[in-house]
């Protein structure tokens, strides 16, 4: 069950028509960056870039750019990933450690030139220069020992120095610790590895109560193999395509950036640095690229936090039947309720505003509009909402803070009761067509449309 590594998982997209393949040279300072927003945006589909100017190494990006790939990751049916992502993700089992892995196949020690090896894109037009989008960071808890995971934009910054943004737990935690003993804290930055141990990278820890390591293991349905990494005390994925072993330095803060961020605008920092004296790859590796300003990224966090806020919700609001969050950085939520009181849907919309800084906006609609489909909310927007009864604002609440337009992380916040309102239902009434004709219809037009029975086939 699951994959072992990103190439399986590579070669499971070729086989359900989900990958493209660039042979034309391309170049990772911009050209490639420029191909993955451009397939985003149409064809929505995976590439390997086989070309790629001054590597012989290949590029794989847009891997789990929307929702059929996802599935494919966790081995599932689309309508399922949300609930099978919560569900696994706390079914947790616990790494092995074996004696050697494939990711030692090829070892340069000290004064190596990370920008040799690693096909590292630069992204946008104003980035400070190449940076690693896909890295998870692994490290050890300073006091516990426990190992963590997450990840971190990494900018290269010359031959093998490079700045990261480490502010999410737990390596942001496990970083301030170290620091505050005047320590350095030991990291191996791990890229290309098989998506269950992707994904759970940038899942919810709950505030260090789960492991990302079992969490991937939950995932996949079997444990991450680890292998020692020579050195330095750490284990790390025995099937990633490259691993850099390194040092977070205490007390150093540099400039990191400009970084065209996910929020879609220009984001610097005063960052940590590390020193980087290890790297390690297969034969062969295969780099994976993670455009910052696509709709992977947003599909990735909608994903790990629908699961743990949605969570949240649904224990605090009974009436609460689906929740997804979508728009930019999950910044709008959607709220599907069975409404048994007028009132009720402006109450929901104002508990949900007040609950996080990360939601801006939020839509309530009835159980017969499909969360799913962004048509359908509109649709009951359009037909159930007057702005002059149905609309909410909130002001001064606490904002997001890559949110541009919320000065101070100030912000003005909006809510809208797309429902219908009660004792009205036969005027607010969706048109449907049958259930045993759509079923009917569904499982030919699954099957595909039978030969011969084609308009053209009737010679029409
Ligand atoms: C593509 C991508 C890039 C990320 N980059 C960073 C980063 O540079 N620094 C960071 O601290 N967190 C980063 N994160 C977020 C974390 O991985 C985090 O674990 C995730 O938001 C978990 O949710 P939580 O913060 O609610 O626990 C990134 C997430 C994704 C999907």
């Amino acid at each position: 069950m699951g994959y072992q590594d990103l190439r399986e998982f590579v070669r499971v997209l070729r086989e359900n028509g989900e990958l493209v393949e660039i042979g034309e040279s391309l170049s990772p300072c911009y050209e490639i960056g420029a191909a993955l927003r451009y397939l985003d945006r149409r064809s929505g589909k995976a590439v390997l870039f086989t070309n790629v100017a001054g590597y012989n190494c290949p590029v794989v990006g847009n891997l789990l750019g929307n929702s059929k790939r996802l599935a494919l990751a966790l081995e599932v049916e689309p309508e399922h990933v949300l609930e099978e992502f919560k569900t696994r993700t706390q079914q947790l089992i616990k790494p092995v450690v074996v004696s050697k892995g494939p990711v030692q196949e090829v070892v340069y020690s000290a004064d190596n030139d990370l920008l040799k090896v690693i096909p590292a894109l630069t992204h946008h037009e104003k980035d400070a220069g190449p940076y690693l989008t896909s890295a998870l960071v692994v490290a050890v808890d300073p006091d516990s020992g426990e190992r963590g995971m997450g990840i971190h934009r990494i900018l290269i910054k010359d031959k093998n120095n490079i700045g990261l943004f480490l502010y999410n737990p737990p390596i942001g935690a496990y970083f301030r610790k170290a620091e505050q003993r005047g320590k350095p804290l030991d990291i191996a930055v791990v890229l290309g590895v098989d998506p269950a141990l992707f994904l759970a990278s940038i899942a919810s820890d709950q505030k260090g109560k789960l492991n990302k390591f079992e969490m991937a293991g939950g995932l996949k349905g079997a444990p991450v193999e680890l292998v020692p990494a020579a050195g330095n005390g750490l284990e790390i994925p025995a099937y990633a395509e490259f691993v850099l072993l390194g040092q977070v330095l205490p007390g150093i803060r540099e400039s990191e950036g400009p970084f065209g961020e996910s929020s879609g605008y220009y984001l610097t920092y005063d960052n940590p640095v590390a020193i980087i004296h290890t790297i390690m790859h297969r034969q062969d590796p295969l780099y994976h690229a993670l455009m910052p300003y696509n709709r992977e990224n947003s599909l990735l966090l909608n994903l790990v936090w629908q699961s743990s806020y949605g969570t949240t919700l649904k224990k605090e609001i009974p009436q609460l039947t689906d929740f997804r969050l979508t728009s930019v950085l999950g910044m709008c939520a959607l709220l599907q309720i069975r409404k048994t009181a007028e009132g009720q849907p402006k109450e929901i919309l104002e508990h949900v505003l007040k609950s996080n800084p990360l939601i801006k906006s939020a839509v309530v609609v009835d159980t017969d509009v499909d969360l799913s489909d962004l048509e359908e909310v509109s649709w009951a927007i359009s037909t159930r909402f007057q702005p002059h009864r149905d609309l909410l604002v909130l002001n001064d609440m606490t904002g997001y803070p890559l949110d541009p337009s919320a000065e101070n992380s100030v912000t003005s916040k909006w809510g809208i009761d797309a429902t219908k309102p009660l004792g009205k239902e036969d005027l607010f009434e969706k048109v449907e067509v049958p259930q045993p004709a759509m079923q009917k219809v569904a499982g030919i037009l699954q099957r595909g449309i039978p030969p011969g029975r084609s308009p053209e086939a009737r010679g029409e």
